[in-house]
C-alpha cells in the first residue's frame, strides 16, 4: 500500500515514516517547505502525483501558546487544511488517518474522557483542532482520527527533551503539578498506527471514526519531568537537585490548559486489538534510544 506521511519532519510524521520503512511499507514523507498543506494547489499535486493509496495526516500546528496570537494561521493548519485533505481522499477514494487532541476537553473532569464525551476546549489550538476534526467527519466516510495526548519522541521539539536539556543547565527547575494526563511515547502511537494501516489494507470491515490513544497511566508534568531525570541520570550527566513543583496560576503561559486530559482507550483495543504501553515503561525506552542513537 503506499502510504502518504504529511508532516513528515514533525516528531510523530518522523517516527511514522521510519517504522513504516522499516517494516518495508512504501512511504513517501512529505512537509514544510517543499508541501504546504494550507495551498490547495500543493494539496491536489501530493494526490495526483504520488497516488497515495492511504494519507496520514502528522502535520499540524502545534505551538498552543503561539496560537492565541496566530489564531488565523492556526485554523488554517488545523481546520482548513485537513477539511480539504478529507475532501481529496473522499475524490481519491482513500481513506485518512489523521491526529487530534487531549485539548479538544476543557479537563473539568476526573475520569479519563471517552471519544463519546462532550468537548469543549479551553484554547484556541484546541478549538481549531476540534473544527479539524469536524471538517474531516463531514467530507469523509473513511477516515480514523486519533486523538492523542503529551506526545514526546527522539525525533522533534518536546518536554522530555526541554526536560533533558535543563536538567543539565540548571540545579533547581519548577514544574506544574496540577495538570493531569498521560505522557504518550511517538514510537508507540506509530506503531499503534500503521497496525492500523495494515487493517485497512487487509479487511474490509473497518470502524471508522474518532479512537483515543494515549501511554498507561496519568501523571501530572511534575511527575513525569521527575521520571525523566531518574531515568536519564544513570545515562548522562545532569546537575539538576530540585524539582520544586508549582500550581498553574504560578507558570503564566498565554493558553489556558486543561487541568485532567487523560484519554479512556478502550475503543482502540476493541476494534483494533491495540494495547495502550505503560507510560514509565516507554519513556524508558526513549531515553535509552535517545543516548544510544
Ligand atoms: N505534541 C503534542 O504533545 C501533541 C498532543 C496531542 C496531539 N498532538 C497532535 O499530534 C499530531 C502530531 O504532533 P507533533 O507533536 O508530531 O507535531 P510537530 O512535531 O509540531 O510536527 C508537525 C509538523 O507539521 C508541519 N507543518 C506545520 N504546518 C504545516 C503546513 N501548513 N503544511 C505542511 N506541514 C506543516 C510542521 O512543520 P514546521 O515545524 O516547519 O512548522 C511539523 O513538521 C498533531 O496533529 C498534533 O496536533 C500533539
Amino acid at each position: 500500500m503506499k502510504i502518504v506521511v504529511i508532516g513528515s519532519n514533525g516528531q510523530l510524521g518522523w517516527e511514522i515514516l521510519q517504522q513504516g520503512k522499516a517494516c518495508g511499507c512504501e512511504m513517501k514523507g512529505v512537509d514544510l517547505p517543499l508541501v504546504d498543506i494550507t495551498n490547495n494547489t500543493q494539496a491536489v499535486n501530493l494526490f495526483t502525483l504520488y497516488q497515495p493509496e492511504l494519507v496520514i495526516n502528522a502535520a499540524a500546528y502545534t505551538h498552543v501558546d503561539g496560537a492565541e496570537t496566530e489564531k488565523d494561521l492556526a485554523f488554517r493548519v488545523n481546520r482548513d487544511a485537513p477539511g480539504h485533505l478529507a475532501y481529496l481522499c473522499s475524490t481519491f477514494g482513500i481513506p485518512l488517518i489523521h491526529f487530534s487532541t487531549d485539548y479538544v476537553f476543557d479537563g473539568k473532569g476526573d475520569v479519563p474522557y471517552k471519544e463519546t464525551d462532550p468537548v469543549s476546549p479551553v484554547n484556541v489550538y484546541g478549538q481549531s483542532k476540534l473544527e479539524g476534526e469536524n471538517r474531516i467527519r463531514s467530507e469523509l466516510q473513511k477516515h480514523i482520527i486519533i486523538r492523542t495526548s503529551w506526545l514526546y519522541g527522539i525525533h522533534g521539539n518536546n518536554f522530555v527533551k526541554a526536560m533533558l536539556r535543563l536538567g543539565k543547565e540548571k540545579e533547581s527547575v519548577q514544574v506544574v503539578a496540577d495538570q493531569f494526563g498521560s505522557p504518550t511515547s511517538t514510537a508507540d502511537l506509530s506503531e499503534s498506527v500503521l497496525h492500523i494501516a495494515s487493517h485497512i489494507q487487509n479487511r474490509t470491515n473497518i470502524a471508522w471514526g474518532t479512537y483515543h490513544y494515549c501511554g498507561r497511566g496519568i501523571t501530572t508534568w511534575h511527575e513525569f519531568s521527575q521520571e525523566i531525570f531518574d531515568i536519564a541520570k544513570s545515562m548522562t550527566s545532569l546537575i539538576v537537585r530540585q524539582v520544586e513543583p508549582i500550581p498553574s496560576t504560578v507558570f503564566v503561559s498565554k493558553a489556558s490548559r486543561p487541568a485532567f486530559s487523560a484519554l479512556d482507550c478502550q475503543q482502540i483495543q476493541t476494534h483494533f486489538g491495540i494495547q495502550t504501553k505503560p507510560w514509565r515503561h516507554s519513556l524508558k525506552v526513549m531515553i535509552h534510544r535517545f543516548f544510544n542513537e
